[in-house]
Formats: structure tokens, sequence, C-alpha cells
């Protein structure tokens, strides 16, 4: 009853080879791609041509990970590296590590674990999801300036309609939810990718934001963070409701590498209440689109994180 189900990968494969190009000679960079989507982004991107750099904190994860691609995909360009989001140190030090890139794809995520920090001390879902995302991509984004038609795509939830900035409690040190701090992420993850299109366009920048998110795909999410009973009846609805992997990954990699994707588009799946199906573009919550509230996160995560671009709003 707990199995995931079979993942039968004709379907999307045959809608991303019919729709997208091949992107041999460009450079993804998936962040938490040994396991769900990362690992299947990088295995559609590797059936793409593109050379793929897979971050993994666990390098044992990892190297499995990419092993198993390289055994499907013997000719396919897949390279590990090592990226523990819960560690601002390690993104710093991941950063200056990488000479080029032309996506990056903020695609790694812990979801309703035990109230819990990051080694620099905040709430773990806010640190992982959005916070070290949010460094990360502005200490790569002089590198990405350097790429060919450089994108940042950033994975994001249906669940942000349900979230809230907590300004005065952004760690839940007062009053802690799982879900509600997994929104919250999820949201920020929104405001931050549609505050980095603006401030592109602003800046007259040709980098691209992108959203994307896979409606409920069937991955190690709901088992890794959530505990006891809300762990088993995720494991239940995994089997009968969610999609499987290879249709969750498809906004993410058709907002990573499809050709008519516009910045500040937000891509999810097509069906009801958008939790399978083909990619589409989706509508963010309103609330996500508040220039004052992008620009409150935006200085209050440079201020957490220590990491500063000048990209004027
Ligand atoms: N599955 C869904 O239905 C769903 C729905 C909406 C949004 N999403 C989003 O999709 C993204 C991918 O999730 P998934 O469903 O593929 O889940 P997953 O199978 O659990 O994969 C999550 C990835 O993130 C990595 N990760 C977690 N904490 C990390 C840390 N501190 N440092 C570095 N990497 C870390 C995990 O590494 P480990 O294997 O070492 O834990 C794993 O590689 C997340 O952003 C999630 O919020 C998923």
């Amino acid at each position: 009853m707990s199995k995931a189900p079979e993942v039968d990968r004709r379907s999307a494969a045959d809608w991303l080879s019919s729709r997208v190009e091949s992107q041999a000679g460009r450079i993804f960079l998936v962040t938490g791609a040994n396991s769900g989507l990362g690992l299947e982004t990088a295995r559609a991107l590797g059936t793409l041509g593109a050379t793929v750099i897979m971050t993994a904190r666990d390098s044992a994860k990892g190297e499995a990970a990419v092993e198993s691609l390289r055994a499907e995909q013997p000719d396919g360009k897949f390279e590990l590296r090592h990226l523990d989001l819960a560690d601002l140190e390690s993104v710093r030090e991941f950063a200056a590590g990488v000479e080029h890139v032309d996506v990056l794809i903020n695609n790694a995520g812990v979801m309703m674990p035990p109230h819990s920090l990051t080694e620099q001390g905040y709430e773990l879902q806010f640190g992982v999801n959005h916070l070290a995302h949010f460094a990360l991509t502005l200490l790569l984004f002089n590198t990405l300036l350097q790429g060919e038609n450089p994108r940042v795509v950033t994975v994001s939830s249906g669940l942000h309609h349900r979230g809230r900035i907590h300004f005065g409690d952004l760690h839940g040190n007062q009053k802690y939810s799982r879900t509600g701090y997994y929104a919250q992420s999820k949201l920020a993850n929104v405001v931050f990718g549609l505050e980095l299109h603006r401030r592109l366009r602003t800046n007259g920048i040709g980098m691209l934001s992108v959203l994307a998110h896979p409606g409920y795909t069937a991955t190690n999410l709901q088992s890794s963070g959530p505990t006891g009973i809300s762990k088993l009846a995720m494991k239940v609805s995994n089997r009968i409701m969610a999609q499987d992997v290879g249709m969750g990954a498809l906004p993410q990699v058709y907002a990573a590498a499809g050709a008519d994707v516009e910045s500040g588009q937000f891509w999810g799946p097509d069906g009801r209440n958008e939790s399978k199906g083909y990619p589409t573009v989706v509508q963010p919550l309103d609330e996500a689109r508040d220039r004052e509230l992008a620009r409150r996160l935006w200085d209050i995560s440079v201020e957490m994180t220590g990491v500063h671009i000048d990209l004027e709003p």
C-alpha cells in the first residue's frame, strides 16, 4: 500500500521530445538532484543532450543517483557536486566552485519536518527552501550572466496559495505549524521569483526568472519530513492520488528549457486543481505580486544570508 506509483515515462518523454529542442551545449544546475523531481529533471535534461550539474547533500546518495543516470544514458553528461542548503557556508563554498552555468534550477526542498533549524539558526523550511536558494541565485548571478540565454527556475508548490510570510515570527519560534511554515517557504519562492523577474527587467538584463510547481507528485518529500500519522496518510495518498515523477517534473523541465517560456511566468500542471497534468501557465496567489512584500522579503533575505548584489528594484 505504501509503494509509489509505477513510473511510466513514455507520455512525459513524448510530450517533452515533441516540444523542446536539443539542449546540447547548455549547462543546467539542479539542486537536490539525488531524488524525486530533481533526479527526474536531470534525467529529462540528459535525454535532451544537456550537461547537468547535480547537487546532493549526501555524497553516497548523489553518487548512486548519478550512476543510475549514467547507466541509462551512457553518453549523458552528469556531474555531481556537494551542496548542503541547510548551511549557508556550504552554499558559499559550492557557488565559488561553479565556473559555468546557463540555467539554475532551485529545486531542493524539505516539507513539514518537526521544528528544526539550519546551521545559522533559521527555521529549516524557510532556510533550505527559500534563503539558501536566494543566496545561491545571487552568488551565481555573475556566472549566470556569462551564460548563454541564462535562466533561473525556482520550484514552488500549489501550497504557496495557503502561505503567509510571518515577518513577526519568520522562524516559528513563537508558534510553529509544519504546514504553515512549508507554505510560507513556498510563497517566499514565488515572491522571490517574481521580484527577481521585475528587477531583471528594471535593470535591462535579459536573464529569465521563471517559476514552476509539480502539482502533486509521488516522491520522498511526503515521507522525509512528516512523521507519525501524517507520514502514513501521505504514503497512502501518494499511492492513490499523486502523479508519477515523470509527469511531475515536466513543468520545471519546460520552464528551464522551453523556447517560448517568458520571464515572470509560473508553470504548473493543467489538470484539476493543478494537481496533475501537462505543463501550462498558472497563476500565483495575488499577494505574491505585492511589491512591498517582495521588497521586504528581499531585504530581510539579504540581511539573513549576508549575500547582496546590485540589482535595484
Ligand atoms: N512532490 C510534490 O508533490 C511536490 C509538490 C509541490 C512542490 N514540490 C517541490 O518540489 C521540490 C523537490 O521535491 P521532491 O518532491 O522531489 O522531494 P524529494 O524526493 O524529497 O527531493 C528533495 C530533494 O531536496 C534535497 N534536500 C532536502 N534538504 C536539503 C538540504 N538541506 N540540502 C540540500 N538538499 C536538500 C533532498 O536531499 P535528501 O535526499 O538528502 O533528503 C532531495 O534531493 C521541492 O522544492 C518541493 O517543495 C514537490
